[in-house]
Parts: structure tokens; sequence; C-alpha cells
């Protein structure tokens, strides 16, 4: 007895709590996950066995529909509101170019025989849209623009009333309450994300809400729409989604779907109990074999690209090391970080142009140090290894008049040097440009002292004798003190190492040339002596060691002095630029020392310590003995040549001659 009464109570049990459990009443349901919903399912929809419901994979033109059984009633007023909930995700198959979209559809038939893949989301074709007979209703979640249906962008979600043509459409966006922005979202990111679709008959008002999974759903909505559906519903509806792929694919899958209508509010979906996602990239992604060939292709492709790259940067920055190099100990530097330095030798980065070649300014970043660097072409000629081993001999000469050499750098037809940079340029600028201020008397004496105690460095304090063979006012250098630096020796040397070794030149500047010079091609430190008793006339004058006057007549700076002297008015050829503001026993001491070292005749000429002397007033200069001035500049029986490289005043012309370094003193 006590068994039977035990066995109705779980029978009436089971008659009174299954269907509140299970069954769903007609106004709403909800699914947490899709085992049981008995959804009408077809085209590519398939329900997992996790209750996962898949609409589309990354095949190409599918569509698959996925409609609750059972139809709506939307008869009357009272029954045409309604409220949706789901939650979605949508893998695509590549990134941020994948279709088509996922649709939620209101309509009479929950089969679409006729719907196109693509961009009529399985729903319509091309002449069933904009039809009213259809009484769809729908909202699109669309990750292809389609201009032809005005779509706003390829990632938004719109209001579709019979068309493919949003009446109301945004970018996928939420209204983040915490923030109180609008956030946008990616429809494409393979991330799960909820939507809310409000009807509310009274005030026919639609209203479209996103969020992503973690967050509640958003105060305000991503969209809002006025609209009167008792004219586009008819009174029977089936409700569900619509989703295609076209010709790219994308995943398209729903997780959860609680709907309600008749003025009801959807039920909220308990998101802890939604079925789990595939992890994305790892299934379905198998690659074409046309994909794979495209990969391949692309990757010999760049491949090639890279190497022809990596070539080009090896030739471009391609250097010429041998191993006798290794001797001297010079500082070499790197063809690229040379190249880097004058940002690629650029025509901007010129600081000044010789015979020799052209210097450009350059800012190497390791150490950090403003250079100097000289590009001289030379051909491969043998003289190549006896020049290194002088230019590397200059590398070790230090003095505070000198210009530093720091290192080099060899490439095939090309040496480059690098220098100490001088910012204030040549001086040949202060003497004859206007734009530069004019050099005060005391300022050019510096000078004048800086470039002899230099000359004497390298005559007679260094290990072996150097002959410099160019001094002349544009081979002088200003520091950032205005201190006199002699530069750009032994370049002449090697001028005659690019050129041809059989031909007899002389090396220097026309008008610095002593008359020894050009009648026998030796350069000595006599011969230097006489171009810085040039050098030192054209300081205190102002005036190039030969000008022309109006009759095109040639006049040497020597006898102009000479003149001036033998007339009683030697201080009148100070230079006029200074105004007469120069201390004018030291005018009168440089212009006569000026002479002295212009004796034609080498033996009637000081040497550089002598110099020095009378600079420093150690000694006092000799009384001067009329001399033939015009011997000086003897330039009538000579046999210079000017060879095409010729530049500015910088008239080089070269022979061949022994070292400059003259060994054994
Ligand atoms: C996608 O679904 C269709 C229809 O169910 C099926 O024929 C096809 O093999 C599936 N493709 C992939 C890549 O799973
Ligand atoms: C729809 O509901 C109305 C009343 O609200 C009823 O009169 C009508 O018969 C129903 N239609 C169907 C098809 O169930
Ligand atoms: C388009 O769909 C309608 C029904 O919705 C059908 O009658 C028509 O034949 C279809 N047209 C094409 C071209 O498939
Ligand atoms: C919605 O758009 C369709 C197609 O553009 C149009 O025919 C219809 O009148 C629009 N409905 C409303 C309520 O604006
Ligand atoms: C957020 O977007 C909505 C609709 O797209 C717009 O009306 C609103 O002004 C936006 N709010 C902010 C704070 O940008
Ligand atoms: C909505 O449309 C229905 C059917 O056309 C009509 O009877 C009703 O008056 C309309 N409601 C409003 C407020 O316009």
């Amino acid at each position: 007895m006590a068994f039977k009464i035990i066995l109705q109570l779980i029978v009436i049990h089971f008659w009174v709590l299954t269907p509140t459990i299970f069954a769903q009443d007609s106004k709403q349901f909800i699914y947490q996950g899709f085992q049981q919903a008995n959804l009408h399912l077809d085209g590519a929809a398939t329900v997992a066995a996790n209750g996962l419901l898949q609409l589309t994979n990354y095949s190409k033109q599918l569509t698959a529909h996925a409609f609750h059984p059972q139809p709506l009633n939307f008869s009357s007023s009272s029954s045409l509101s309604f409220s949706t909930h789901y939650v979605f995700a949508m893998y695509p198959e590549i990134q941020s170019i994948s279709g088509h979209g996922i649709v939620f559809v209101l309509s009479p038939s929950m089969s679409f025989p006729h719907g196109v893949p693509g961009k009529f989301f399985g729903l319509f074709n091309s002449s069933s849209d904009f039809m009213p007979s259809d009484h769809i209703f729908a909202v699109e979640l669309d990750t292809i623009q389609d201009f032809e249906f005005s779509d706003l962008d390829s990632n938004h979600v719109g209001i579709n009333i019979n068309s493919l043509i949003s009446n109301a459409s945004a970018s996928a966006a939420y209204f983040s309450d915490a923030e109180n922005v609008n956030r946008s979202l990616n429809l494409l990111s393979a991330r799960r994300m909820q939507i809310w679709i409000d009807y509310n008959h009274e005030n026919m008002l639609v209203q479209v809400t996103m969020a992503p999974i973690e967050v509640p759903k958003p105060s305000r909505p991503l969209l809002s729409f006025r609209v009167n559906l008792s004219e586009v519903l008819s009174e029977t509806m089936y409700v569900g989604f619509s989703s295609s792929t076209g010709s790219v694919a994308s995943s398209h899958y729903l997780l959860g779907w609680s709907f309600a209508h008749g003025g009801e509010t959807a039920q909220r979906l308990d998101l802890s109990k939604l079925p789990r996602l595939p992890r994305y990239g790892s299934r379905g992604r198998k690659l074409s074999v046309g994909s794979m060939i495209l990969v391949i292709v692309i990757s010999v492709i760049v491949i090639t690209v890279g190497l022809i790259f990596y070539v080009i940067r090896r030739k471009k920055y391609e250097e010429l090391i041998e191993d006798w190099e290794k001797e001297y100990l010079l500082q070499r530097f790197s063809f690229k970080d040379l190249y880097r330095a004058t940002k690629g030798f650029k025509d901007k980065e010129v600081l000044g142009a010789g015979g020799f070649g052209k210097v450009y300014k350059g800012n190497l970043t390791c150490p950090k140090l403003e250079v100097a660097v000289k590009r001289v072409s030379h051909g491969s000629g043998q003289g190549m290894r006896e020049f290194m081993a002088e230019v590397a001999c200059m590398g070790r000469l230090r003095h505070r008049n000198l210009v530093q050499l720091l290192g080099y750098c060899r490439r095939k037809e090309e040496l480059i040097l690098v220098y100490d940079f001088m910012p204030n340029g040549s001086l040949d600028k202060y003497l004859y440009e206007d734009e530069k201020p004019n050099l005060s008397w005391s300022a050019r004496f510096k000078v004048i002292r800086g470039v002899a105690s230099a000359l004497v460095y390298l005559h007679e304090e260094w290990e072996q004798v150097i002959v410099h063979r160019d001094v002349k006012a544009s081979n002088i250098l200003l520091d950032a003190e205005m201190n006199a630096r002699l530069g750009d020796f032994g370049l002449a040397r090697l001028y005659d190492h690019g050129s041809n070794p059989q031909t007899t030149h002389v090396v220097g500047t026309v008008g610095y040339l002593a008359p020894e010079l050009t009648r026998k091609g030796k350069a000595t430190t006599c011969t230097d002596v006489f171009s810085f008793g040039v050098f030192i006339l054209e300081v205190a004058c102002g005036r190039s060691p030969i000008t022309l006057n109006g009759s095109n007549a040639e006049t040497y700076l020597i006898e102009w002095v000479y003149e001036c002297w033998k007339t009683g008015v030697l201080i009148e050829a100070g230079d006029p630029k200074l105004g007469g503001n120069y201390v004018v026993d030291e005018m009168e001491l440089i212009l006569r020392l000026g002479m002295f070292c212009c004796h034609p005749r080498p033996e009637g000429r000081p040497n550089m310590r002598q110099v020095m002397q009378f600079l420093n007033r150690d000694n006092t200069l000799p009384e001067m003995i009329p001399f033939d001035a015009k011997a000086a500049h003897s330039t009538s029986n000579n046999q210079i040549s000017f060879p095409t490289s010729s530049v500015g005043n910088s008239a080089y012309a070269s022979y061949s001659s022994e070292s400059i370094l003259q060994v054994g003193r």
C-alpha cells in the first residue's frame, strides 16, 4: 500500500514537474547548448555532441538554417513584442577577410529553397530581394562590405526588412557602462559575443545591443529603429538563424539562445552552461593544394628578393682588405659606418672638393665623433702598398697644428681617409669670401705661427723628414678655437700613384711653386719654405699669389710686395681690409719674412726653425739684400701641366717624384 502511494507520488511528481523543466511554453524558450533543442536544421548546420551549434564551416558557398521548430503566433498586437538574447562566435578562415555572416530571422517559413549563399545569407536571391510579400524581419552580422547593398563596412550589424539593404546599421560596437565610452568589437575575432534584440510594439522600437561575453547587457543599445512590425510580419512566424559563406569562408557558431514574445523579456543565458568552442585555428584549417603552392611561391619570391638585397648590400659596402695592411697600425673604418656617417656620401654633406676628390662631413655614431671624410679615387696601381705605408706614418703624426688623420678605409679604386673635423673650414675663405668675418691681425699672426710650427715638426722634429709639398691658404684649416691646422699632406703623392708614372709632373699649386721645383721637379724642405713665404704674404696682404689685372696680365704677389719695399712703402702692402688695425712691427716682420722665404735661390731662404725664431723674435731678421724678384716666380721656363682635375684656384700639377718622406736625415 505504502509502496503504491510512493509510486503514485513519483508519477505525480513527474507529471507535474517534468513540463516545467523540459517543455518550453510557446511564448518563450531558452537553449544553453542545443542537444535537446530539436531545432529544424538544414544546409551545413550541425549540432555537435557538446551542444554547440555550428552553422557553417570553412567550406565556401555554404548556406545553413536553424529554426525553432514550432511557429509563433504574432496575430494580436499584444503578442508582437519580442525579446531575444544569443551568444555567437565567428572563426575566420583568413583573418579579417572572411565571410559572410549570421542573420537572426523572423520569417513566415523556415525553408529557403531559393536562398543563395554569400551576400544573400541563404535567405534571398537577386529577384526575391525587396519583396514586401517576404514578410521577413532580420538582424544581420555582416563581415563583408557589399557596396551593392550600401554596406557600412566589413564589420557591421544591421536591421533589415524584406531586404539586404539595412534600414539601420552600425559598426559592431558596444557601450561600456564601466568606462562610459563606445568600444568597437571585431566580429571576426573568434571570441564569444552576446547580442540582444528587443522589439517593443507599444513604442514600435527595435533595439539591438551587443557586448563581449564577459560584459553584462549595456544600458545603451547599438541600434534603435522605429518600425510598425505589424505591417511587416504575418500572423504565423518562425524564428531562427540563417548563415552563409561566400568565396571566403568562416566558421559560424551559436552557443546559446533565449527567446520570448508577447511582452516577456528573454531569460538570461547562464554563460557558464554554454558549450565550449573548439580551439581557434586547430580544426578545419587544412591548407588546400592551391594555397600551399601559393605559400611556396611567395616564400621563394621573398627569399630571392632577400638574397638580391643581401648581395646588393654586400656589394654596396664592399671593401678591399689585404694582409699587408695589418702591419700598419692605422685604424681601419668600415665602409658601412662611413657610408652612414656621410648619409651615403650625399652631395649635401660635401665640405669641399679638390683635385684629389671630395671631402664630406661625417657623423660617426660609435664613437660619437664629427669627422671629415676624404674620398680619393686612385688606380689600383702598384704604388698603393708603398703609399699606404706613408699614410700609416701620417696617422702617427701628432701635432696641435696638423689635421689629425684618424684612419682610413679602402675599396676597389678608392681610398677613403678620415680626419678630425675642422668646424671653421679653410683659411682662404676668411681671406677672400665676404660672408666670412674678416680675420683680425692677431688671429692672422697666430695662424702664421701655427703653420710655421707644424712645418718645423714635419721638417725637423719627426723621425723622418716630411715635405708637405702643398702649403697654401686653402690647405690651412681652422679648428673651433681658430687655431691653424695644416692638412692634406701627402695627398699630392697619392695623386702620383693614380696617374701615369711615366709622365713627369710637378706637384703643388701654381703661385706657390719655388722656381727650382719647376726646373728640377724635386720637392724639398726648401720648396716648402718658399710656399710658406707666399702663404704668409697672402695672409698679410689679403691677396692671392697671382692676381689678374684689368688687361689680364698676371701680377705676382712676391713681385708686388718687393716693389712696395723697394719704393719704401712696404707697410702699404698690408691688407686694406684690416683698416690699419695691426701691429706695424709685426706686419713689417711678416712682409719681410715672406720675401726672405721666397728668395729665388733655395740657399738664400731660411729654414723653418729659423723662421720660427724670427717669428718669436728670438733672432732678428737680417737686412734684405735686393734680389731678382721676377726670378722668384719664373714660370716662363717650366713645364707645368695643369691636369684636368684642377678645381677652383687649386690647380694641381703633379709629377712622379720620390717619396714625400725623405728617409735618412
Ligand atoms: C562543411 O559542411 C559541408 C556540409 O555539411 C560538408 O559537405 C563539408 O565537407 C564541410 N567542410 C569541412 C571543411 O568540414
Ligand atoms: C493566434 O492567437 C489568436 C488570439 O490571440 C487566435 O485567435 C488565433 O487563432 C491564433 N492563431 C493561430 C494560428 O494559432
Ligand atoms: C528567388 O526566390 C523566389 C522565392 O523566394 C523564387 O520564386 C524565384 O524563382 C527565385 N529566383 C531565382 C533566380 O532563383
Ligand atoms: C526598410 O528598407 C526597405 C528597403 O530599403 C524599404 O523598402 C522599407 O520601406 C524600409 N522600412 C522602413 C520602415 O523604413
Ligand atoms: C555611442 O554610440 C551611440 C550610437 O552609435 C551614439 O549615439 C553615442 O553618442 C555614442 N556614445 C559615445 C560616448 O560615444
Ligand atoms: C501599425 O500597422 C497596423 C497594420 O497596418 C495598423 O493597423 C496600426 O494602426 C499601425 N499602428 C500605428 C501606431 O501606426
